[in-house]
């Protein structure tokens, strides 16, 4: 019966965010594509305009369960006004996941920002958090309180992921100085994290308060380290982050792509697979002692020849960390569509289904109707 009900619970999805699909965007990053000569987002997959037959395609793939972004740029194009046409738009979204039966997973920040808040300094700014947590509070009262229209009932939205990846977001951004804003500097990079762990926490209590019932975490990108000094960099770049934020979280969003480990078997884009290492990831984040979920998990693979692989791999490992009593309670394949592949621009193939970027034409890869047949298959389900 127990079992039954984890089946049931079991959350089937995949991921998007805001622009890698939208199209349309002006923010921090689209500035930084022309300023670097970079391959420019533009269009993207115009899922802004799309995400309903995008939605009817990962319904159609048995999914019940989907992750996206909201972009913060189109809620609060100029400091402190909230535009009220782009919050019905992702009630909308919203609306039409709950209205095709999948769950929504909202992210909050997906690494763009409005350009007045990178022009007051981004996140190195001491007041960040504040800016975060006032416009977190205005997309979650929209979305996720207690509404005067009738139509729908109060809290559209359970599930709250704050920020994606702050870990790979600071090493590019401020160590590495390769994303925007382009710093390379130990001491900014400190300043920057510790003001996201802030901004978490308040966005954490800004949304506790709307819905004390909200599940709110973080997806944050761990790496299987085993080489040398694995155990400072698991600590440094796996836990750090997750520590800080500990008393501010009802799940831990684990987003995992690779190892460290010398793999025969690598992805489009050189990434080693190694599907054992979600294993060791997600034992080694039940030590939080809280509900699991992998917000993130695919490979770049244009020929689709070793997609399916990897997800029945990657589930498998998963399956076998939940028989040990990993508390796993939801897989998200990214992505759900190509999309845009940040500094790497379009090249990069993600999708469960692929985009024709001239034509916008969908098509689903093999692939993905492997997927559908494990999230069908009961024995897999629940471990
Ligand atoms: C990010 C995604 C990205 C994916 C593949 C993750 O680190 O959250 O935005 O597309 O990796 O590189």
């Amino acid at each position: 019966m127990e079992e039954e009900t984890q089946k049931i619970n079991f959350f089937w999805g995949s991921a998007t965010s805001a622009h890698q699909v939208e199209g349309g965007n002006c923010n921090d990053w689209t500035e930084w594509e022309k300023a670097q000569g970079l391959e420019q987002s533009g269009r993207a997959c115009d899922h802004y305009n799309r995400f309903r037959e995008d939605l009817d395609i990962a319904r159609s793939l048995g999914h019940n369960a989907h992750r996206f972004s909201i972009e913060w740029s189109r809620i609060e194009p100029r400091e402190g006004e909230f535009d009220e046409k782009e919050i019905q738009h992702y009630r909308d979204v919203v609306l039409a996941l709950r209205g095709r039966g999948l769950e929504p997973f909202v992210t909050l920040w997906h690494w763009t920002a409005p350009l007045w808040f990178r022009d007051s300094g981004g996140w190195a700014s001491p007041r960040s958090p504040e800016y975060f947590a006032r416009y977190v509070e205005r997309v979650v009262s929209a979305l996720g309180g207690p509404t005067s229209n009738g139509e729908v009932g109060p809290h559209l939205v359970k599930y709250w992921i704050t920020l994606n990846e702050t870990n790979v977001y600071t090493g590019y951004g401020y160590w590495k100085g390769i994303w925007p804003p382009g710093e390379r500097s130990l001491l900014r990079y400190i300043v920057v994290n510790h003001h996201l762990s802030r901004a978490h926490r308040m966005a954490y209590e800004a949304i506790k308060k709307i819905n004390p019932v909200a599940e709110v975490g973080v997806a944050h990108n761990m790496i299987y380290f085993t080489k040398f000094a694995a155990v400072i960099k698991r600590y440094i770049y796996n836990n750090l982050f997750l520590n800080s934020i500990h008393t501010h979280q009802d799940f831990v969003g684990v987003n995992y792509y690779f190892s460290d480990r010398n793999m025969t078997e690598k992805s489009d884009v050189g990434w080693p697979i190694d599907s054992d290492g979600l294993y060791h990831i997600l034992k080694a984040a039940s030590r939080y002692k809280k509900p699991l979920f992998i917000f993130e998990n695919g490979i770049a693979d244009a020929r689709d020849d070793k997609r399916a692989k990897f997800i029945r791999d990657h589930v498998e490992a998963m399956q076998k960390a939940m028989r040990e009593g990993a508390d796993a309670r939801g897989y998200f394949y990214w992505s759900l569509l190509d999309n845009f592949e940040w500094d790497k621009g379009f090249a990069p193939r993600f999708g469960l289904v692929e985009v024709d970027y001239v034509t916008q034409a969908r098509r689903i890869r093999k692939s993905a109707y492997e997927y559908q047949k494990i999230i069908e298959n009961k024995e897999l389900l629940g471990g």
